[in-house]
C-alpha cells in the first residue's frame, strides 16, 4: 500500500513542466513551521502520534492524513531545533553573516505521512524563481527508524543528507544502502549489546523479550538475541506488538508473558507500542516482572505515572546521557507563554534533556559542516563525515564511517521518591569505547527492582546445575550466575534453586520394615515367654526334669533377651542406643550359646560317665552354673572394655550417598566387634563339635542332633550376614542384621525345644 501511494506521491509532485520551474500537481503539503534563509535546514518530527489512514481506492485522489493527539515531547524537539538554528544564527564565529532558514513537517510517527513530509522537505513548494527543486540542504528527523528508511529511500536519490536525533535501527548503519545518513543517538547495535551485558551482569539467563513489530523492534531484539546468546542467556520467548495490529494479537502477546517463567523482561519497544502493551498488561493484572527498556521508552515521563507505576517501577535501560542546554528553558517559555513556572509541563521542563540535546546537536553538526563548506567547499554529506567539534556544553562530537556518533549510555532505573511519583535515577554507564571488561559501570547507587524490592531478582534456566549443587549469584566485579556447591548436610532441590535439607536414614519404628521386624521380635519374646511359662506349669514332670530344667530356663531366659536385643537396633541410633546395641547383643547370644555348650557337655559327659540320664542334674549343676557363668562374663569383660576404650556412638555418614545422610552407629572400635563376634563363634564352634560327638548317642539324648542343627542354622546365617554388613552401610544393612538375629534366635528356639509340647 505504502509503495502504490509513494509512486502516486512522487509522480504528483515531478511532473513537471517544460517550463524549467518545478511545478506541483495537486496540494502540496505545507510546512508546519518555516522561514526563510541563505540557507535551509528541514525537520521532520512526529508532533502529532496518531494518525487515521484514509480508504486509498485506485480511482481516486488519495486524500490526506489526518493527524492528532499533539506530543510535546516533539513538539519540544522541533523548538530545540528551532533555538539551535538562533543561535548559530546569532553567532558571529558559526556561519558569520549567513542566516539559517528552515521547515518543519509532520511525520506524525508514520511511514506514509514521512514520505509526504520528505517530499514537501526536497521540493521547493515557495521557490518559484527557477533556482533550484530542492530547498533544503540537509534534512534532521524523523523520530523512528521505520520513518528515517522511508524517507532516506526518497532523500537518498537526491543526495541530501539526513540527521536523525532518534532513529536507531542498526540497519540505518549499512554505509552502502544509506550513504548520506548520520544521527546523533548511537546505533541500536550497541544499545543490544550492551542490554545483553547488563542482562547478564545481574545474573539473568532465562529472560522473556517483546518487541515492537517493525524496524527498530525486530532489528534491535535480534541483535540483543545474539548477543545473549553470546553471553549464555536463554530467551524463553519473543513476542511482537504491533501498535495497528489486531486487539486478540496484543491479548495473546500479554498472555504468553503471562504465562512465561522468565521474571525478567527485555522490552525493544518504542513508546507507542508501549503504551498499547501497557494498558493490556494492565487488563490482564501482569505484575511483578523485572522490566529491561530500550531508550525509546525508558526515559518517557508519561509513562511514569501512577496508573503504571506497579507495574514498570524497578524498570531497568540505557538511555542516551542527559545535557544541560542553556537557554533552552527561556526560549520554549517565550513559545509557550506560561506565567506561572510552577505549571511547566514536558513541554518546558528541561531537567531531562536527553533526545532534545541530540537534536541540538544535530543542528551544530550541521551549522559546522556548511561552515566548512562556504569555506573549503566539497558538499554537506562529505563535510559532515568530518566534523569534530566540541559544543558549549563541552561534549564533543564526531561520526564514525557510518555516521555513528560515539555510543554512550546512562543506566536509568525507575524508583519511587518519597511522595510516590516515580524519579529516573542515574545507577550506571555504559561506554562502547572502552575494554570489554570496563564498558558497564555501576555508581554504586541502589538500585530497586521489580515488587519495590532491594533484592535482584533471580531468572535462571532451570537446568543449569549438577546434583547438589545450586544456583548462587555471586558479586565479584559483576554479579554472575553460578552453581555453588551445598553444605555438607544439604542438597539441591529439584529445580537447584536452593539447597534443602538432605533427608536422614535410619531404620524407624514408622516404617514397614522397621514395623515388621520390630513384630517378629516381640513375637519371638512371646513365645519364648510362652515356653518358658510351660516349662515352669510342667516342672515338677518328669519329662521337664530330663531336659535339664535350670538349664533350660536360663536358656529360655537368654533367648528372650536375644529377640528384644533387636529391638535397639530399630529407631533413630542415640549414643545410649548405639552403646546398647552391640553390647546386648554379644552378651545375649553369648548367655544362649554358653547354655547351649553345657546342655551338651553335659550330655557328653553323662555319656562318658556311662550313667542313666535321670541322675545327671544333680550332681552336675555346679559345674554347669560355672561354665554359663563364666563363659558370659568373659563375653562382659570384653564388652565393657569396649565401652570403656572405644565406645560405638552415632555418626552422620555423608560420604556413601550424596543425596541422603545415613544415621548409622560407628563401632568404635571394629577390633571389638569382631572380637565379639568371634567369642559367640568360638562358642557356637564349641558346642558344634560337642553336639557333634554326641550326636549318636541314644534316644534320650538325640538333643544333641538338634544341637548340631541349631548351630548350623546359627552359623549359616552369621556368615550370610557378614558379606551384607562389610559392603553397604544403611538402613537395609541394619535391616540384615537384625534379621540374622531373629533368623538364629528362632532358629534355636525351634531346634532346641521342638519336642516340647
Ligand atoms: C512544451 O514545449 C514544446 C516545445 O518545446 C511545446 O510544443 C509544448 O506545447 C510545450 N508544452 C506546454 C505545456 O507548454
Ligand atoms: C511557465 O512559468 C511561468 C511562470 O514562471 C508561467 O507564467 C507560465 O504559464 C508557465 N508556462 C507553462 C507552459 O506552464
Ligand atoms: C537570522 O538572522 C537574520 C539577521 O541576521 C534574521 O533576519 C533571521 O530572521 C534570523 N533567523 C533566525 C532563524 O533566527
Ligand atoms: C539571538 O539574538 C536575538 C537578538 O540579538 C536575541 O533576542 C535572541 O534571544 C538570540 N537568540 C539566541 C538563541 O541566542
Ligand atoms: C559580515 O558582514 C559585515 C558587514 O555586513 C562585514 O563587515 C563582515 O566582514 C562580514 N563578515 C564575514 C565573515 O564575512
Ligand atoms: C492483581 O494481582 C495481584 C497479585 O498478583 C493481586 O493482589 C491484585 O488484587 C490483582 N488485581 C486485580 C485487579 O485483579
Ligand atoms: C521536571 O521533571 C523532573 C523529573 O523529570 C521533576 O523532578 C521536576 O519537578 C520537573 N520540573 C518542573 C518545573 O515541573
Ligand atoms: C576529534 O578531535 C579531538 C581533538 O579536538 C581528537 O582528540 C579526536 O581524536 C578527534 N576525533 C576524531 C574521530 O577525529
Ligand atoms: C523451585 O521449586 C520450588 C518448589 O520446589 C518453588 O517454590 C520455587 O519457586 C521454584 N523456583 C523456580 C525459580 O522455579
Amino acid at each position: 500500500m505504502s509503495i502504490i501511494l509513494l509512486l502516486v506521491v512522487i509522480v504528483g509532485f515531478f511532473k513537471a513542466e517544460n517550463n524549467s520551474t518545478c511545478k506541483i500537481i495537486g496540494n502540496p503539503e505545507v510546512p508546519i513551521l518555516s522561514k526563510e534563509g541563505d540557507v535551509t535546514i528541514g525537520g521532520a518530527f512526529s508532533i502529532y502520534s496518531q494518525i487515521s489512514i484514509p480508504s486509498l481506492s485506485k480511482y481516486e485522489t488519495p486524500e490526506s492524513f489526518r493527524c492528532s493527539r499533539i506530543n510535546l515531547r516533539e513538539f519540544r524537539f522541533v523548538q530545540t531545533m528551532l533555538f539551535a538554528i538562533e543561535e548559530i544564527n546569532n553567532s558571529s564565529i558559526l556561519l558569520p553573516n549567513v542566516s539559517i532558514g528552515y521547515k518543519v513537517f509532520d511525520s506524525c510517527g508514520s511511514t506514509l505521512p514521512s514520505t509526504r513530509a520528505v517530499m514537501g522537505l526536497i521540493d521547493g513548494v515557495e521557490n518559484t524563481g527557477g533556482k533550484s527543486c530542492s530547498s533544503v540542504h540537509v534534512i534532521i528527523g524523523a523520530s523512528e527508524s521505520s520513518s528515517t528508511i522511508a524517507m532516506q529511500q526518497i532523500s537518498g536519490i537526491f543526495q541530501i543528507p539526513m540527521i536523525s536525533h532518534f532513529a536507531t535501527c542498526a540497519c540505518l548503519s549499512n554505509r552502502k544502502e544509506y550513504p548520506f545518513f548520520f544521527r546523533t543517538i548511537p546505533s541500536d547495535y550497541y544499545q543490544s549489546r550492551a542490554m545483553a551485558k547488563l542482562v547478564k551482569h545481574f545474573g539473568w539467563t532465562w529472560v522473556g523479550a517483546i518487541r515492537s513489530d517493525n524496524d527498530y523492534g525486530n532489528n534491535g531484539m535480534a541483535t540483543f538475541i545474539e548477543a545473549a546468546s553470546q553471553e549464555g542467556i536463554c530467551v524463553e520467548y519473543s513476542e511482537t506488538i504491533s501498535r495497528t495490529g489486531s486487539r486478540e494479537h496484543i491479548e495473546k502477546a500479554v498472555r504468553v508473558i503471562r504465562r512465561g517463567t522468565a521474571s525478567v523482561l527485555v522490552a525493544f519497544l518504542a513508546q507507542g507500542e508501549m503504551d498499547v502493551l501497557l494498558e493490556e498488561v494492565l487488563r490482564q493484572n501482569v505484575t511483578g516482572l523485572q522490566w529491561v527498556g530500550s531508550e525509546s521508552w525508558i526515559t518517557a515521563k508519561y509513562l511514569a505515572k501512577k496508573r503504571y507505576s506497579g507495574i514498570l517501577t524497578g524498570s531497568l535501560g540505557f538511555a542516551i546521557r542527559k545535557a544541560k542546554i542553556p537557554g533552552l528553558q527561556e526560549f520554549l517559555l517565550k513559545v509557550n507563554p506560561s506565567k506561572d513556572p510552577q505549571s511547566n509541563n514536558e513541554f518546558t521542563n528541561v531537567s531531562e534533556l536527553r533526545i532534545s540535546n541530540n537534536v541540538y546537536k544535530a543542528v551544530y553538526a550541521v551549522a559546522h559542516a556548511l561552515h566548512r563548506m562556504l569555506i573549503c567547499g566539497s558538499n554537506v554529506a562529505k563535510q559532515l563525515q568530518n566534523v569534530n567539534f566540541t559544543l558549549p556544553s563541552g561534549e564533543q562530537m564526531y561520526f564514525d564511517e557510518n555516521g555513528d556518533p560515539a555510543a554512550t549510555y546512562e543506566l536509568v532505573n525507575w524508583q519511587k521518591n518519597h511522595v510516590g511519583d516515580i524519579v529516573f535515577m542515574t545507577v550506571g554507564k555504559y561506554d562502547a569505547s572502552q575494554q570489554n571488561w570496563n564498558q558497564l559501570s555501576m555508581n554504586n547507587l541502589q538500585i530497586i527492582w521489580a515488587k519495590e524490592s532491594l533484592e535482584i531478582p533471580l531468572s535462571v534456566c532451570s537446568e543449569n546445575c549438577l546434583p547438589g549443587f545450586r544456583q548462587q549469584n555471586t558479586y565479584f566485579f559483576f554479579y554472575s550466575a553460578e552453581c555453588s556447591q551445598c553444605p555438607l548436610e544439604y542438597w539441591s532441590n529439584a529445580n537447584h534453586s536452593k539447597c534443602v535439607p538432605k533427608v536422614i536414614e535410619f531404620l524407624s519404628y514408622k516404617e514397614t520394615m522397621g514395623a515388621v521386624l520390630a513384630a517378629f521380635s516381640l513375637c519371638g519374646a512371646s513365645l519364648t515367654l510362652i515356653i518358658l511359662c510351660i516349662f515352669l506349669w510342667f516342672r515338677h514332670t518328669p519329662l521337664v526334669k530330663a531336659s535339664n530344667s535350670e538349664l533350660s530356663f536360663l536358656l529360655l531366659f537368654s533367648l528372650t533377651l536375644c529377640f528384644l536385643c533387636s529391638l535397639t537396633f530399630i529407631g533413630r541410633p542415640t549414643e545410649w542406643s548405639c552403646m546398647l546395641r552391640h553390647t546386648a547383643f554379644g552378651i545375649a547370644f553369648a548367655l544362649c550359646i554358653s547354655c547351649i555348650l553345657a546342655k551338651t557337655i553335659t550330655v557328653v559327659m553323662a555319656f562318658k560317665a556311662k550313667r542313666p540320664a535321670k541322675t545327671i542334674p544333680q550332681c552336675s549343676a555346679p559345674l554347669q552354673r560355672t561354665s554359663v557363668l563364666g563363659c558370659t562374663l568373659i563375653q562382659v569383660l570384653i564388652c565393657v572394655i569396649w565401652l570403656v576404650f572405644a565406645p560405638p556412638f552415632p555418626h552422620k555418614n555423608t560420604v556413601y550417598a550424596n543425596e541422603k545422610i545415613i544415621l548409622e552407629c560407628v563401632l568404635g572400635s571394629p577390633i571389638a566387634f569382631w572380637v565379639v563376634m568371634a567369642y559367640i563363634g568360638f562358642l557356637a564352634l564349641l558346642c558344634f563339635i560337642f553336639a557333634f560327638l554326641a550326636r549318636k548317642l541314644p534316644d534320650n539324648f538325640n538333643e544333641a542332633k538338634f544341637i548340631t542343627f541349631s548351630m548350623l542354622i546359627f552359623s549359616a546365617v552369621w556368615l550370610t550376614f557378614i558379606p551384607a554388613y562389610v559392603s553397604s552401610p544403611g538402613k537395609f544393612t541394619v535391616a540384615v542384621e537384625i534379621f540374622a538375629m531373629l533368623a538364629s534366635s528362632f532358629g534355636l528356639l525351634f531346634c532346641i525345644f521342638h519336642k516340647t509340647q
